[in-house]
């Protein structure tokens, strides 16, 4: 899975434990034949709908960006029973073979910027170029882009991030790029490309709602640029250091705005038809700790908050520089302090049993 701010790589077990804990308090689900139903509505790497899909539940994979909705077509709506995996297999070792090319990847992430080694560019323009070509439905291509996202997030020269890339060349971006397949999971679920406030006024009651927005003013779609044009495959013109679409200026979710993300996740919390509510919390973000228990008490009753923690992003830790390798800033503290709230009827009950601090 690629490198990704916010990720809760670390927190899955804790998150799909707590779903669990709901599921053993309540009876059975509101899915077909009794089947728990989960909806992950900032999915991004959907690595938490992964651990939900794999623990059993249905699950809806959203997020607003197109390289998620690829992730989520992969890892969520595919069921590993069903692909025909020897295919897939062929298809990846053509791609693999495929002689590279001068294209818009290389001359605009390789060349004018520097966050792939020119080499392994020209091989990623080839991959992407034919991908289109030899999929065999949407589910294929997905799976085919997913593997082309994690091998060029193998090669790549930044910290995780695709505002800026560093000053020498990262080890391992002088590897060669290398398809993989992906581990794919067996289950039913969906993914979903939406704003979430406008999928939580539409969509079936299910009987779990994750909520992981973002919870500062740094942009997912700026942050992945990258992915996003790798998957659009639309060559945008680009601009600045770091050769971001043009459409960074202004597709902006309210969650990124100081002034706009308390509107927008509280009326999420009103609106989304779910049973009950787990919800990521940092006490880095625009929301206070009071602010987000007194929303679920008085909207949903019953709230129960489980403390986590865990190291900060890798680029935090090494230190803050510009794009020409300076430093530029000081490294707060290493840990923040997170927190997962449980809100719905019997959260309380929930955490009884369960190992939490
Ligand atoms: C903190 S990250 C989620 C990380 C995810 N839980 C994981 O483990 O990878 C927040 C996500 O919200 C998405 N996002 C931002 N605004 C959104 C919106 N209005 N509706 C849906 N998704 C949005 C971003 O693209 C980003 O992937």
């Amino acid at each position: 899975m690629i490198k990704y701010i916010g990720s809760k790589r670390t927190l899955v077990a804790r998150i799909v434990e707590l779903a669990d804990a709901v599921r053993a308090n309540a009876g059975t689900g509101s899915g077909a034949g009794g089947a728990w139903t989960a909806c992950d509505l900032f999915c991004g790497t959907t690595r938490v709908s992964q651990g939900l899909k794999a623990a059993g539940f249905v699950v809806t994979a959203n997020d607003l960006a197109t390289y998620s909705e690829v992730f989520a077509t992969t890892y969520i709506e595919a069921d590993a029973k069903r692909v025909r995996k020897k295919a897939l297999a062929e298809k990846l070792a053509a791609l693999n073979a495929l002689p590279g090319y001068d294209g818009y990847f290389t001359k605009t992430f390789c060349e004018e910027s520097r966050f792939f080694q020119p080499f392994n560019g020209r091989r990623m323009d080839a991959i992407r170029d034919a991908i289109d070509d030899v999929a065999d439905g949407r589910i294929e291509r997905a799976i085919l882009l997913t593997s082309l996202m994690e091998a060029a997030d193998r090669v790549d020269s930044t910290t995780g991030l695709q505002m800026a890339y560093l000053k020498a060349w990262a080890p391992r971006s002088h590897n060669a790029l290398e398809l993989r397949m992906p581990a794919l999971i067996a289950g039913r679920g969906r993914a979903v490309r939406s704003d979430a406030n406008v999928l939580a006024a539409e969509m079936d009651e299910v009987d779990i709602a994750y909520l992981d927005p973002p919870y500062n003013q740094h942009s997912y779609h700026s942050n992945y640029h990258i992915w996003e044009t790798l998957v659009r495959h639309d060559a945008p013109p680009a601009y600045g250091v770091a050769r971001k679409r043009e459409d960074c200026r202004t597709i902006k979710s309210p969650f990124n705005s100081k002034v706009k993300a308390w509107e927008a996740f509280s009326s999420l919390v009103r609106t989304v038809p779910a049973k009950h509510l787990i919800v990521s919390f940092s006490d880095e973000g625009f929301f206070s700790y009071d602010e987000i228990v007194s929303l679920l008490a008085d909207v949903r009753g019953d709230v129960a908050a489980v403390p986590v923690s865990h190291k900060r992003y890798v680029g935090a830790q090494i230190g803050i520089y510009n794009p020409k390798g300076e430093k530029v800033g000081k490294v707060g503290h290493l840990t923040n302090s997170e927190f997962l709230f449980v809100a719905g009827a019997g959260a309380g009950r929930v955490l009884q049993g369960m190992k939490v601090a």
